[in-house]
């Protein structure tokens, strides 16, 4: 008999480019890596497993157990297979269904269309067996089923995750171009950071990446700030693993950290929008915050990172203007950060190398469908002779 209680295989969707942080968190959580794309990762689990992935993934969206794959060439082939899944074992009749769907064949690419095949093949099912319909809704917030149909082949899953977990929960307010929280995170991933030295942030604007360096600090999972995902909707689940995941959460949350996080923008509204999207993640008391221009944070002396996601300037002649501030980063790196490792976050090629530093490393990343790098500049407290010179080592 169809289960959630059956090990399946799951695949684990992430922000573009970012399947190695995703991979990384899985192994750290003791999964197997079966396969991976540029936007996911596929382990195998049971529901349990699915539970846990959404309740500490950082940087992933949706954790989907797949239940069924079937060649489908045609209407008629995709219909037929997605009728034959013993959905009765897996759909609670006073649970409401969405359906979403990648579709990418040759004839058929309309996700709608596909939405409303797989509903009705579920329903012609659910009649066949005695059954009543399925209520169903675009909402997303209970029963949630996925359809990925690409080149003649099908593959269907529980989407146990509903609303993305690539929202974290605490960012209610946004400031200017914020960063997906999951990308934020992939972003912290590919630094050098390590959690008992320095994180400082100028130009937070949201303060995204400044609050997932708390979180991760203080080992807070994004699960303590949400209460509903869509493996709570389907047939067989029960709540006692989940509390006890929440409660095992709760006891490995930290509330202090061994170092400072630093966060500052020449924007108040920039601050006040951080802070509280900091009071929501439970993590402001641990953040500095600064009103100050990015050249007048307060860097402490030692190791740690500066991480900067400034503005990219996308409209015809914003980039123009940005050039100086390029150029004053790359002096701020300079002069004001020795002996950390800095990194900008941009989608601007041409304003990057107005830094005028040689980059130690150019991590790939997309934001959105925008191509980005993740620069590393290794910034030397003296000149490189100086830090081996022999008279220094006395
Ligand atoms: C792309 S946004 C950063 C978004 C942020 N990573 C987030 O996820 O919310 C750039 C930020 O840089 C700030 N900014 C631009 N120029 C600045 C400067 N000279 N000094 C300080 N902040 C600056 C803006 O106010 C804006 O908040």
């Amino acid at each position: 008999m169809a289960s959630i209680h059956n090990t399946s295989e799951i695949f684990i969707t992430c922000p573009n480019r970012c399947q190695i942080y995703l991979q990384k968190e899985l192994q750290d959580m003791g999964y197997e890596i079966l396969d991976s794309t540029r936007s996911g990762v596929m382990t195998k689990g049971n529901w349990n497993d699915c539970i846990r992935m959404n309740f500490y993934l950082r940087t992933a969206a949706k954790v989907l157990y797949k239940v069924a794959a079937f060649d489908a060439e045609n209407k008629d082939q995709y219909y037929l297979g997605a009728k034959d899944i013993a959905w009765e074992d897996f759909l609670e009749l006073d649970k409401e269904i969405t359906i979403q769907s990648v579709t990418n064949n040759e004839e058929i690419d309309n996700t709608l269309f596909t939405n409303l095949l797989t509903k009705d093949a579920i329903n012609d099912r659910f009649r066949s067996k005695g059954f009543e319909r399925l209520n169903s809704s675009k909402e997303g917030k209970e029963a949630v089923i996925f359809a990925f149909w690409s080149s003649g082949e099908a593959t269907l899953y529980l989407d146990t995750s509903g609303d993305t977990i690539a929202k974290h929960g605490y960012r209610k307010i946004s400031f200017v171009a914020p960063l997906a929280e999951s990308l934020a995170a992939s972003i912290i991933y590919s630094t050098k950071w390590q959690h008992d030295q320095p994180f400082i942030n100028p130009m937070c604007g949201a303060g995204t990446l400044a609050i997932e360096a708390a979180l991760m600090a203080t080992n807070r999972a994004n699960g303590l700030m949400r209460s509903n995902y869509s493996f709570m909707h389907f047939k067989g689940y029960d709540d006692t693993f989940y509390k006890q995941v929440r409660e095992e959460a709760k006891k490995k949350a930290l509330h202090t950290i061994k170092s400072k996080i630093i966060a500052t923008d020449f924007s108040n509204e920039a601050i006040v929008n951080a802070k509280r999207n900091a009071q929501t993640a439970g993590v402001d008391h641990l953040i500095e915050f600064e009103l100050c221009n990015f050249e007048d944070t307060h860097i402490p002396e030692g190791p740690g990172v500066v991480v900067l996601n400034p503005p990219y300037g996308l409209r015809v002649g914003e980039e123009a203007d940005l050039i100086p501030l390029y150029k004053n980063i790359g002096d701020f790196f300079k002069k004001q950060c020795k002996g950390k490792y800095g990194y900008i976050f941009t989608g601007n090629m041409e304003l990057a190398k107005k830094i005028g530093l040689k980059a130690t490393r150019r991590i790939e990343f997309f934001n959105a469908t925008i191509e980005c790098r993740n620069l590393e500049y290794e910034i030397y407290e003296g000149t490189k002779e100086r830090v081996i010179s022999p008279s220094l080592m006395k």
